[in-house]
């Protein structure tokens, strides 16, 4: 116990007898570090030591109302006083009284009037050992808080690689999934297109087209989740998109629903696929939907939110919440929230997992959390979720700032087949997928080139095959690869177009895991409406040698 611990000490006085505050107060009043604070109502112990901070309290024995032995007892059964030191002051100079008092918690006892000495050093003494004492117990907590902490990070630690790990393999199976789907859409689009298909017959083929469909989607959902889906992202301004949702998420939650927007005054800009960020919020509302069977209240809000304020959010988000490390930089945040049934701790935990599902087989996935979690990660953001069970469920999405200006939003695709009479070399080094695009694209009326890999394709460039596209894979075996083969495409036949195409563009991929600027992509499995409707959209981005536009396409053909 250090000398200057009790140098500033508050002490409390009760008595009746106001001779107390002249006998006692006169002398400790004079003593340096000593504040004494005196006063006749023991009923009010509690609040009196709460006001005067009391580091030691005196206390009469005999009073009318709340004698001693009832102000210690109040003392003692107040959490915040359990320990505050108490010497009781009284006449009574008895063994049975003084053990009692120490029974129900007095420190001390003194008989009045004690010599005013020895009652300074007595005071000195506890207070000294009363303030040591909360300095320990706040160092305690102190310690456990960091432990906390600490377990708290080993635990998004654990979790962040549990999750890439389980990314990598996901984002492997998909690719090799796409390449698949692949080789059967193109040959099913070929039955067709061929004409020589019984009804009953086309009808097994739209069936088979339906379910490569189906796979294409969960094959999204895993390259989503395992960040490897290329995002064809741009500077936009949320606001007409989200405020747009309205009816779409009515239709989603059902005429029992209600749904409020709520954005926020001028949504700062962020960088961001609006395809897939709208895949995101349909798969948080069904889940909402899920979550309030039919009936409750979705609302979506978006704010900005500055750096600050950030990382003020992160630290509010304790329990009932998936943490997630939020960096010192501006966001926009987009909180989803439901009135549902909420997640339990254990849910909560898992929720992010693909295939990590609580609905009974065939109802879910458990696909839409992870793609959510991906797609956002992969665009530089955060995704945390909060939940109690019975207290509803709030996403809250974290889309970083960007300065730059909103660009003009793409045209949609039209379904309508078109096709044109341009030159398009294929190279595609799957011998099933290039057939089957090969002839999927002669069948649009495209003279057509192909190539099993970047060198060979090079060579028949060299040997001076004239192109309007080239349509590659990503990621082909071969001495050059499909980046360094759409550089010579383009330095040697600048009026060429490059339209690359990938069940998994890492290859493509910039560090921050959107597209370069400027790169077209085609995502595998692809149709033939979108196959045909992407491969004019890009032809339509020629230039003619001269500088201007080509406008008839047909009228280029090699
Ligand atoms: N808003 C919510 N309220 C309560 N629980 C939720 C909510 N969102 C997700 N969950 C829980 O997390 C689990 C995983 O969600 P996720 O969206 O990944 O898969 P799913 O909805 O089960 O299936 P899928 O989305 O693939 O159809 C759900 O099964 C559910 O238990
Ligand atoms: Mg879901």
């Amino acid at each position: 116990m250090s000398d200057n611990l009790s140098n500033n000490c508050s002490v409390l006085l009760i008595d009746d007898e106001s001779i107390a505050q002249d006998l006692i107060g006169d002398h400790l009043g004079r003593q340096p570090g000593i504040r004494l604070r005196y006063d006749q109502q023991s009923e009010r112990a509690v609040e009196l030591c709460r006001e005067t901070a009391a580091d030691v309290v005196l206390v009469d024995l005999r009073m009318p109302g709340a004698d001693g032995f009832d102000v210690i007892r109040a003392l003692r059964a107040d959490p915040d006083h359990a320990h505050v030191p108490i010497i009781l002051l009284s006449s009574e100079d008895d063994a049975e009284t003084k053990a009692r008092a120490f029974a129900l918690g007095a420190n001390d006892y003194l008989v009045k009037w004690p010599e005013a000495r020895e009652l300074e050093a007595r005071i000195r003494y506890h207070c000294a050992a009363y303030q040591a004492r909360r300095q320990r117990d706040a160092a305690f907590i102190e310690l456990h808080q960091r432990e906390e902490e600490l377990r708290a990070s080993h635990a998004a630690l654990h979790q962040a690689q549990k999750m890439e790990a389980i990314g990598q393999l996901t984002g492997g199976v998909a690719h090799d999934f796409n390449n698949v789907l692949q080789i059967i859409s193109g040959n099913l689009h070929l039955l067709k297109m061929l004409g020589h298909v019984a009804p009953q017959g086309m009808l097994r083929v739209e069936n088979a087209l339906n379910g490569v469909e189906r796979g294409a989607r969960l094959a999204a959902h895993l390259l989503a989740f395992a960040r490897r889906q290329p995002l064809q992202s741009a500077v936009i301004d949320l606001t007409p998109m989200l405020t747009d949702m309205d009816d779409m998420l009515g239709h989603v939650l059902g005429p029992r629903a209600r749904v409020i927007t709520d954005v926020g005054p001028h949504l700062w800009n962020i960088d961001v696929d609006v395809g897939q960020l709208n895949n995101v919020i349909l798969n948080l509302a069904i889940n909402a939907r899920d979550a309030m069977n039919g009936e409750g209240t979705l609302t979506i809000r978006a704010r900005n939110l500055d750096a600050d304020a950030a990382r003020l959010h992160k630290v509010r988000a304790d329990a009932g919440a998936t943490a997630a490390p939020v960096a010192p930089v501006d966001y926009v945040l987009i909180e989803i929230v439901d009135t549902g049934v909420g997640m339990s701790d254990a849910v909560l935990e898992r929720a992010f997992e693909p295939f990590f599902t609580t609905k009974p087989t065939g109802q879910g996935t458990g696909l839409g959390l992870s793609m959510a979690y991906g797609f956002v990660k992969q665009s530089g953001g955060e995704i945390t979720l909060r939940s109690r069970p019975g207290e509803g469920t709030c996403v809250q999405i974290y889309l970083p700032r960007n300065e730059a200006g909103a660009a003009a939003q793409p045209a949609d695709h039209t379904d309508v087949l078109a096709g044109g009479a341009e030159t398009i070399l294929v190279v595609e080094d799957e011998e099933a997928v290039r057939s089957a695009t090969v002839a999927m694209l002669s069948g649009l009326g495209y003279r057509v080139l192909s190539s099993p890999d970047a060198d060979h394709a090079a060579q028949l460039l060299g040997e001076g095959a004239r192109i309007d596209l080239l349509f590659s894979d990503v990621i082909m075996p071969g001495r050059l690869t499909s980046l360094q083969l759409s550089e010579l495409v383009k330095r040697d036949q600048p009026q060429a177009q490059v339209l690359f195409t990938s069940g998994y563009a890492e290859g493509l991929l910039a560090h921050d895991g959107k597209l370069p600027a400027g790169v077209s992509l085609l995502a595998k499995p692809y149709t033939v409406e979108t196959l045909s409707a992407r491969v004019r959209q890009v032809l339509r981005q020629r230039t003619a040698p001269s500088g201007g536009v080509i406008v008839n396409p047909a009228s280029t053909a090699a």
